[in-house]
């Protein structure tokens, strides 16, 4: 997991896997704060819990075998709820896909009944400031980062740490983390580059979150947006 586990993390982590009960499909999210929630839904489910968790990414799907948490798909049935972290967060808008997942991650929380978002303080802004990740097909590369330009955004494709090359997403494609200074409209954006064609997903996720689990040293703050 990128970043490791912290108190506010494990708060935040912890409060929202509580909101599960008896016979829910959850939503498993990616990245360290999700991985805290996986983690105490997994100790829930060796004490008896009742759940099915549909991962949005390899990372999450490895953690929940690893904590016996029974799977199932979307193919299948809708999660319940979804809990899931954010990169950013402002106004209830988050930036997502710090980890790549965003594109599965968007299907499978939106697809749930109840959206918790977990974070750590750090995360929480006025106004959106991180740049927003954007999985596209690998063909449409350039055309895509000139799409972006046009929208006023500087991309660039995102490289693998521990490889000489470029990130490859779950789903075979890359990336494009596209800096636009403040996000003062982040609908009109969403729009924007939902229309680029070979845009799989961008990591903007305008009103979907139900819930805002902001985690601290000494408990956590809920925000409904
Ligand atoms: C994965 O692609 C992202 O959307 C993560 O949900 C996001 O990066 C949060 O990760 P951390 O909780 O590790 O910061």
């Amino acid at each position: 997991t990128r970043g490791g586990s912290t108190a506010p993390k494990r708060a935040a982590g912890e409060s929202a896997a509580e909101l599960v009960t008896d016979g829910m499909v959850v939503g498993l999210g990616t990245g360290s704060t999700a991985a805290e929630a996986i983690r105490a839904l997994g100790e829930r489910v060796d004490n008896g819990l009742a759940v099915r968790g549909i991962p949005t990414s390899f990372q999450s799907r490895e953690l929940a075998r690893e904590y016996d948490i029974p799977l199932t798909s979307l193919d299948e049935t809708t999660p319940d709820i979804a809990i899931d972290g954010a990169d950013q967060v402002a106004d209830g808008t988050l930036v997502k896909g710090g980890g790549a997942a965003h594109a599965r991650e968007k299907i499978v929380d939106t697809a749930a009944d109840r959206f918790v978002v977990v974070v750590d303080p750090s995360k929480v802004a006025e106004t959106l400031t991180h740049p927003v990740p954007v999985e596209m097909l690998p063909d449409a590369r350039s055309t895509v980062a000139a799409g972006v330009r046009g929208l006023g955004g500087d991309p660039t494709l995102r490289d693998a740490e521990r490889k000489d090359g470029p990130v490859v997403t779950d789903n075979g494609n890359l990336v494009l983390d596209c800096d636009f200074g403040g996000i003062t409209e982040p609908d009109a954006l969403a729009t924007g580059l939902a229309c680029l064609p070979g845009v799989v997903e961008h990591g903007l996720f305008v009103d979907c979150a139900d819930e805002i689990h902001v985690g601290h040293s000494d408990g956590v703050r809920v925000e409904r947006p």
